[in-house]
């Protein structure tokens, strides 16, 4: 069943205003700033305004069990370039969008009733 749901959305302008390094470890996984390594500074902003949106959703849907650090969480791309997020036990499902100016990000735990 269904435990949590969360959404977020994120203005990619604000992202780019605030890009650091510290910034990124603050948002990002380890093996997530690996990946902004090879980015242009457009894309690392989107990545990051879409890893933000998703894991400020992730939160969202975990909020009645725990309150996870952003980056503590980390998302893989699978094969197809869906999103995938491993953290604990959780079964959670996320997705991510970006247009010009924002990003958006969706996420679903599930679990048994008594979890
Ligand atoms: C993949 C696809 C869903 C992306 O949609 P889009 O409108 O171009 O781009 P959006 O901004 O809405 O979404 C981008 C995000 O979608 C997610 N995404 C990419 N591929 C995905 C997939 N197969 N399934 C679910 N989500 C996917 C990623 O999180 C990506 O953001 P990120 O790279 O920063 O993590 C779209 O191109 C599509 O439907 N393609 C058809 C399937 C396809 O050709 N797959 C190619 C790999 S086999």
């Amino acid at each position: 069943m269904i435990l949590g749901i969360g959404t977020d959305i994120v203005e990619i302008q604000r992202v780019r205003k605030v890009i650091s390094d510290a910034f990124l470890r603050k948002v990002l996984s380890k093996e997530e700033i690996e990946k902004t390594l090879s980015m242009s500074e457009e894309r690392k902003a989107q990545f990051t305004a879409g890893r933000f949106a998703a894991k400020e959703a992730i939160i969202k849907a975990l909020s009645d069990v725990e309150l996870p650090e952003m980056s503590d969480l980390n998302i893989v791309n699978n094969e197809k370039g869906k999103p995938e997020i491993s953290y604990k036990n959780y079964k959670i499902s996320v997705s991510i969008s970006h247009e010009k100016e924002y990003a958006i990000g969706f996420a679903i735990l599930e679990g048994d009733e008594d979890e």
